[in-house]
């Protein structure tokens, strides 16, 4: 369903920022029926931040000082949200593990994209470890997120076959052209039922 007030989206990411383009691609297509209010990077570095900015998209670093604590980073994060008030906050390769102060002050409203079929393969190096394992499939993940890493209700997966010749390289390659179809969809999915 369409309404006029738009489907705020706070994106917090760590580096490339392929799933925020995916998003942004699908907001400018007309497909995803919703508006980035903010992106916001731990790290000065992430490309994620140029491709916000060329959009007109604020783009904003919050840095962890040193010293500082989880709770305490994650306050300066809130103080940031705050002031785009985003009915969702869109994890997208966001590299840091969040508090549960944090989670509970967007209780159910923070998604994130991981790239395994959860709750197998939580946590790092995904690609490497299907393969170690010998698995026939692979894929990614969006779900809610919970105090507990990788964790909460899934939202939608996508499998793909692994190949006989797949890398680690060439399984990840394949993985985000699946994530940047589902996770459109899913936001999509939650702007719907607001
Ligand atoms: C994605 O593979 C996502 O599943 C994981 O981090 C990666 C981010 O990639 N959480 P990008 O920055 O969106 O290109």
């Amino acid at each position: 369903m369409t309404t006029n007030t738009p489907f705020k989206l706070a994106v917090l990411i760590s580096g490339e920022g392929s799933n925020l383009q995916a998003i942004m691609d699908a907001i400018d297509a007309g497909t995803l029926d919703a508006s980035i209010e903010i992106v916001i990077s731990n790290k000065a570095s992430a490309n994620g931040l140029n491709r916000a900015s060329q959009a007109g998209i604020p783009a904003v670093v919050v840095a962890p000082v040193k010293g500082q604590s989880r709770e305490e980073y994650d306050q300066c994060l809130l103080a940031t949200l705050a002031t785009s008030a985003p009915d969702l906050v869109v994890l997208a390769g966001f590299m840091r593990i969040l508090s549960a102060g944090f989670v509970h002050s967007f209780a159910e409203r923070i998604i994130n994209i991981h790239p395994s079929l959860l709750p197998a393969y939580k946590g790092m190096d995904t690609h490497q470890r299907v393969l170690d394992a010998g698995e026939t499939y692979h894929g990614a993940t969006v779900h809610f997120v919970t105090e507990e890493l990788d964790d909460g209700e899934i939202i939608i997966q996508s499998r793909i076959k692994i190949s006989a010749d797949d890398d680690a390289n060439s399984l990840q390659q394949r993985v985000h052209i699946e994530e940047h179809v589902i996770y459109p969809r899913a936001i999509q999915w939650l702007s719907d039922k607001r």
